[in-house]
């Protein structure tokens, strides 16, 4: 028996208090036009005392049962991705599995950084699609603002708080998960740390005098990888997936960086309106934020049932991560399901052919671009001194 793993409910959860770019120029040396030009963003929002992962999280996987008419009590499996838990240990998975009421289901916490929503996701499809579980709740949540030092103005105006969460149902109809792509490259762990949050510097009065218990991040490092990995491994998905990017109807990215975003999709040659971006109302949640994108553009009426989205992550690890899902909150329907296999496999081997040359041309330009930045840097240059002359 073939099983599959499909999204059956959604639910997000953002704390009341917002905080604007006019409020973070009172706190550091910085602008909203920076912010907004620098990064896409606008504004965040920020827990309330007492808010935490946990509580978060529960707000928002408690709308997705909703949606998905489940009962706390039936869930077979819970997974929470976030970089920012309650405690380090026990895992906040633990506690929102007490506080859901979802006695003794299994649950634990996973880190992958900004991309481990997209991994958690995978995980819980494996589950399901070998037989072992029936359903699973994926949460995506994030803590940031205790995490940033709020003195240093290079993080602390690009993070947020919040979380978003979706329940994975068994299918015996051919949809949901379509083709997955993780990766990792340890090689620059250090871009994106909390330096004095484990056993490299236990907690001391040194790892707070240097402030090392804060979130470090070297903002271009990451730029660069962010805006290779995020082309290439949406054009390696979709050719997984056996689609062409013109079947792909929305694609959920990563909310670090609206010109990481947009850097990517002119790669991928995608129209705007194929992209999802609220990073200006959200900025920067980590974990959460390609679940409160994706839960969000359900609510805008940007997903409709039968259509195919891509989610794609990247962030500490450093990681990177991307899945094709056919999105049909509802099982389908006898006629769409005869349908569907036939029409599908028909399709393939033309769409595998174009989207692996595609793929290849998105791969290509990913490489050679960074290369030629000096060319263009110089012909640039080289213009504006023949004009004086
Ligand atoms: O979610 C995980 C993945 N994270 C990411 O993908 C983040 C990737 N990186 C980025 O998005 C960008 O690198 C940043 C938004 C973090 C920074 O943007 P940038 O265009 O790379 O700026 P920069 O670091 O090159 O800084 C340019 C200038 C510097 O001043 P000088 O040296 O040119 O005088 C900075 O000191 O902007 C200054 N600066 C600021 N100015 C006002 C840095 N932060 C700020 C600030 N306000 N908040």
């Amino acid at each position: 028996m073939t099983w599959y793993a499909r999204i059956t409910g959604w639910g997000k959860y953002v704390p009341g208090r917002v905080l604007t770019n006019f409020d973070l120029e009172k706190i550091v040396d910085t602008s909203d036009e920076w912010i907004r030009t620098r990064t896409g963003i606008r504004e965040r929002r920020i827990a309330a005392p007492g808010e935490t992962c946990c509580s978060m999280s529960v707000a928002a996987a408690q709308k997705a049962l909703e949606v998905a008419r489940l009962n706390p009590t039936d869930l077979e499996l819970i997974i929470v991705a976030t970089s920012s838990p309650d405690y380090l240990v026990p895992s906040v998975a633990s506690m929102v599995q007490d506080r859901l009421g979802a006695r003794g289901t299994p649950a634990f916490s996973l880190v992958a950084g900004c991309t481990g929503w997209v991994y958690a996701l995978v995980t819980a499809s494996q589950f399901i699609q070998t037989g072992a579980y029936r359903n699973a709740l994926v949460i995506g949540t994030e803590h940031l603002s205790v995490g940033v030092d709020w003195t240093d103005r290079t993080t602390c105006v690009l993070f947020g708080d919040g979380s978003g969460a979706v329940v994975l149902e068994a299918s015996e109809q051919p949809t949901g998960l379509m083709a997955f792509d993780l990766g990792s490259d340890g090689s620059d762990y250090d871009a994106l740390i909390f330096p004095g949050c484990g056993g490299v510097h236990p907690p001391s009065h040194e790892v707070i005098d240097q402030r090392l218990h804060y979130l470090r991040m070297d903002g271009h490092r990451v730029f660069k990888f962010a805006t290779r990995v995020m082309a290439d491994s949406v054009a390696k998905v979709v050719t997984a997936s056996g689609l062409t990017i013109d079947d792909i109807a929305l694609i959920i990215p990563h909310q670090a960086n609206d010109r990481i975003i947009e850097l990517a999709r002119r790669r991928l040659g995608v129209p705007p309106e194929k992209i999802m971006v609220n990073i200006d109302r959200y900025g920067n949640t980590s974990a959460a934020s390609i679940p409160l994108a994706f839960v969000e553009a359900i609510e805008e009426g940007r997903i409709k049932p039968g259509d195919r989205v891509v989610f794609v992550g990247f962030g500490a690890g450093l990681t990177w991560a991307s899945a094709v899902f056919h999105w049909e909150p509802q099982e389908p329907t006898a006629i769409a399901v005869a349908d569907w296999p036939i029409r599908e496999r028909l399709a393939q081997p033309i769409a595998r052919a174009r989207t692996a040359l595609w793929s290849a041309r998105v791969s290509l330009a990913t490489r050679i671009e960074p290369l030629l930045l000096p060319l263009y840097a110089f012909a640039g240059s080289y213009k504006k001194r023949r004009k004086k002359k």
